[in-house]
């Protein structure tokens, strides 16, 4: 497996490819989420090429970029052990420069929900997305559907700039208690898990209300309210596909979401229903 830190040597590689190229750009700390993206991307394309790099522009003043789990050792293991050909993993300053071009998040869609909550961080993270996808030139480029808004907005982007590659949006994966995986499940503590489960059990909740019968959101909402145990409830929204709020559930067109606090650690998590 290749390693590359700068972008220059990344291009020289990727100029000496052919065939399909897929692409799962990572902040590291790689789970089975990111490992099932990894063997999507392998069993559909030539080459897969890996980024590992925890962005400083998408973390806001005060968020956890400081403690976010950093594990390059094992993160490469687990790479070659799926089959990566080549990981890219630069520093700060390899791929940012102090007075740089910026690419902006759509001014509503990127500001609403975990836009509102975390204002500038879908700037951040368009604006290293954009950069990877130019540099890697992927076929295909793989996001998880946990980050659902962040998926729609990269295929947003990739629409609105003409870019030439397919984002492919793959499944959430969970535990087998229902606990969607996420690097930041390990600053969970034994109890503060316990509550984070109620996060998925009040979408399960929301998907059996679905089934029988009830459409109205603000009904599901307050229902799924009454399920969740958390220090602070950012936001339950339930969205169509365009994350355009919806009053009534549209059966296999909408997103139910949710952000939380649970203890320092804040969880997102949704269901496509
Ligand atoms: O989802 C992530 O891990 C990050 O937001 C991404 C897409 C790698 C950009 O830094």
């Amino acid at each position: 497996m290749r390693e590359f830190t700068t972008p220059q040597a990344l291009q020289t590689f990727r100029r000496s490819l052919t065939g399909s190229i897929g692409f799962v750009p990572t902040m590291g700390a790689l789970h089975n989420g990111h490992i099932s993206l990894i063997k999507e991307s392998v069993a559909h394309n030539d080459h897969t090429i890996v980024s590992i790099f925890v962005n400083p522009t998408q973390f806001l003043e005060g968020e956890d970029l400081d403690k976010y789990p950093r594990k390059i050792e094992a993160d490469l293991k687990i790479c070659e052990m799926a089959g990566v050909e080549a990981v890219f993993m630069p520093t700060t300053d390899a791929v940012y420069n102090p007075d740089e071009m910026r690419f902006l998040a759509p001014r509503v869609k990127g500001y609403i929900l975990e836009g509102y909550h975390r204002p500038g961080h879908f700037d951040g993270m368009l604006q290293i997305v954009l950069k990877l996808l130019n540099l890697v030139r992927p076929t295909r480029a793989y996001f998880g559907k946990k980050d659902a808004q962040q998926l729609y907005l990269i295929q947003k982007m990739v629409h609105d700039l003409y870019l030439d590659t397919e984002i492919v949006p793959c499944e959430i994966v969970r535990e087998e208690d229902g606990l969607a995986l996420s690097s930041r499940n390990i600053y969970l503590s034994d109890s503060d898990r316990i509550r984070a489960l109620t996060l998925s059990k009040a979408l399960k909740h929301a998907t059996h209300l679905i089934i029988s019968g009830e459409r109205k959101s603000e009904a599901i909402i307050q229902e799924m309210k009454q399920v969740l145990n958390v220090d602070k409830l950012d936001y339950i929204a339930i969205v169509d596909r365009n994350f355009d709020r919806l009053e009534e559930v549209i059966v296999k067109e909408s997103i139910i979401l949710i952000a939380a606090w649970v203890g320092g650690t804040r969880l997102i998590d949704n269901i496509w229903v």
